[in-house]
């Protein structure tokens, strides 16, 4: 099932819970949230506390994409904030194969995420631990910058890898996604396709999600 998995970090934050409301009228059914420290990315964002009046806003699923040094030491925060799913970038995890089944063991999904320049190979051992791979399109750190080309080869790989050793996890990918560029996403095997400023950054975020999805479905229908 293919999921348009809007990311609030192109949001306007001081209408948060509107934003939100927009795009879950628009079909969507996981959020997804950027976490960053400014150590492991230049930026900074978000923390618990706002993950938690998120989780009291909505009933979407909630997806922390944790861009922080560390991880380990603050996935449980999140979880009890409310997220359903934590993913941990590779290249900040010491003990990666410790800190996915402690999400696990804290009861939301695990995942990780390999930035452009992290090649599919490190994941070949740990693909059984992980609920599902998210794959940065971009450099992390912002949102609207373009798509890195290059990721999509590396999504078909994945794919292909998933499908030689019978696994079912979702491929996730985030970054320059927008209208032009997500029917190949899809077709290239991703199933979560995050997505901010082309949901937030025009008139109507509800509309845009919408059209997205469609997009989306249309794409995968082909696919079977
Ligand atoms: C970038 C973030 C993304 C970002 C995507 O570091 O991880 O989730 O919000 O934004 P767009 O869709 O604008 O590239
Ligand atoms: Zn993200």
């Amino acid at each position: 099932m293919v999921e348009i998995v809007p990311s609030i970090l192109s949001a306007d934050f001081a209408r948060l819970a509107g934003e939100i409301a927009s795009v879950e009228r628009g079909g969507a059914s996981i959020l997804h949230l950027d976490v960053m420290d400014g150590h492991f990315v230049p930026n900074i964002t978000i923390g618990p506390p706002v993950v938690a009046s998120i989780r009291k806003a909505t009933r979407l699923r909630l997806d922390c994409h944790l861009m922080i040094e560390r991880p380990e030491r603050y996935a449980q925060a999140f979880i009890d904030a409310g997220a359903n799913s934590v993913s941990v970038q590779y290249e900040a995890c010491r003990h990666l194969d410790a800190t996915l089944t402690m999400i696990k063991q804290a009861g939301a999904l695990a995942g990780v995420v390999l930035n452009p320049a992290t090649p599919i190979a490190v994941l070949e051992d740990v693909l059984e631990v992980a609920d599902y791979v998210l794959l940065m399109s971009v450099n992390p750190g912002w949102g609207g910058q373009k798509l890195i080309p290059y990721v999509l080869e590396k999504v078909r790989k994945l794919a292909r890898m998933r499908r030689e050793r019978k696994l079912a996890f979702p491929i996730e990918i985030d970054g320059g996604i927008h209208r032009e560029n997500l029917a190949e996403a899809v077709r290239a095997g991703c199933e979560w396709i995050v997505t901010g400023s082309a949901i937030f950054h025009g008139s109507d975020a509800e509309a845009a999600t919408r059209e997205m999805r469609e997009i989306a479905a249309h794409a995968a229908a082909l696919e079977c």
